[in-house]
């Protein structure tokens, strides 16, 4: 895995800045050939969804451009996406909002299209620095957007969430439901996603897919790459697997008086590989459509608390102890999607069962070491 060049926001850009050997190669090597398959950029393609879409696309015959500024990730999931796909691809090392780095990027690997994960995304870290939201996730992809434009790529995917939801009025939510999001993370989201409405509208953009993620969770079947949450996780399946790993005593059930049949509260999990997978529909969409499709990306079932721990025991035959406890502050008792439109527009559904993301989450969590 080559990592072409190093660039953070308020470094010193001067011509040669952060660049190391590899470059000179790269700009006489990397050629345009247009019989090929697409080549795509993937922003953040180093953290979860990022680096299990690549090794689908890989697989799948596309050409890959990862950029990740690797404050979320770590740089061993290259070699391991290399391992998994046995194909070395260039990485840049940047921030979105280092424009210049992008622009640098973008005419070194002249892309068909762009894949857009890299953000913040913690929820509770959004109540806490919402100024950090809205730099990193709105700023960063104005920036993004602008060095698409100045070099005339105008094709993009990008990674949306449930969380622009808000509180649903009614479940299974469809794309038509009110968008009220109730926390900065889920607003930077929404305000992302007008801004590329926009762009589409006034024909800046060409063609994009606004995909709205669910509970993302499991892990490829190999075990090589998974979720790598830093610190203590906050979201129930890393945490669940923290659980069984005895890395805490038990899981900490937030709360079992929700109008739910067994009191906990009800999610759409969806398998990371399904999810990856919905990407490449979106984007062969993408490449030969013009306009904009906004779609969920969820099973469409939901599973409790509860019913997600006795999964999990099932499928791995580990014990999971837990306590319950009072409701968190600002969860609500049910999201889950009406799955429908992606189905019809992108010809894309969920395929994995709550019983394969258990399994492979855990083979990802009880992995050796690498
Ligand atoms: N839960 C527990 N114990 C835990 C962690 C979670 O009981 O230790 C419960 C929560 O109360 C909730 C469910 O497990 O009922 C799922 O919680 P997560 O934190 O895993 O996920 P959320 O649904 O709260 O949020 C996730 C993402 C958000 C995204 C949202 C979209 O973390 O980024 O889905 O629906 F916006």
């Amino acid at each position: 895995m080559t990592v072409f060049w190093r660039s953070r926001v308020g470094t010193d850009r001067g011509a040669n800045d952060g660049m190391v050997g590899e470059v000179a190669r790269s700009h006489t090597g990397e050629s345009r050939n247009l019989g090929q398959m697409a080549r795509i950029l993937l922003t953040g393609g180093a953290g979860f969804i990022g680096s299990h879409t690549a090794v689908v696309l890989l697989e799948r015959g596309y050409n890959v451009v990862l950029l990740d500024d690797f404050s979320n990730a770590d740089r061993g999931v290259l070699e391991r996406i290399q391992r998994i796909s046995g194909i070395e691809i260039p990485v840049i090392e940047a921030d979105i909002r280092d424009e210049l780095a992008l622009t640098r990027a973008f005419s070194t690997f002249p892309v068909d299209a762009v894949i857009h994960f890299a953000a913040k995304k913690a929820v509770g870290e959004s109540e806490v620095e919402p100024l950090l939201y809205l730099d990193v996730n709105i700023v960063g992809t104005v920036r993004l957007l602008a060095a698409m434009q100045r070099v005339g790529v105008s094709r993009i995917v990008f990674s949306s969430s449930a969380a622009v939801y808000g509180e649903p009025e009614i479940c299974p939510i469809t794309e038509a439901a009110p968008a009220h999001p109730t926390n900065v993370y889920g607003r930077t989201k929404l305000v992302m996603e007008g801004m590329i409405t926009d762009l589409v509208r006034t024909g800046a953009i060409q063609s994009a897919a606004v995909l709205r993620y669910f509970n993302p969770v499991g892990a490829h079947p190999s075990g090589l790459i998974g979720e790598d949450p830093r610190g203590v996780p906050a979201n129930l399946m890393p945490y669940l697997c923290q659980v069984a790993r005895r890395r805490h005593p038990f899981l900490r059930v937030f709360g079992d008086d929700y109008p739910t049949p067994d009191g906990s509260g009800i999610r759409d999990y969806i398998h990371v590989m399904d999810l990856a997978e919905a990407h490449e529909f979106a984007l062969r969409r993408t490449l030969g459509h013009g306009g904009i499709v906004t779609v969920n990306l969820g099973t469409g079932t939901g599973y409790s608390v509860l019913q997600l721990v006795a999964a999990f025991e099932a499928a791995t035959g580990k014990k999971v102890p837990y306590s319950i406890m009072p409701r968190r502050p600002g969860d609500v008792a049910e999201c889950y999607a009406d799955a429908s439109l992606a189905a019809e527009l992108l010809q894309w559904r969920a395929t994995r069962t709550i019983e394969d993301m258990c399994r492979d989450a855990w083979r990802w969590e009880s992995r050796a070491a690498f």
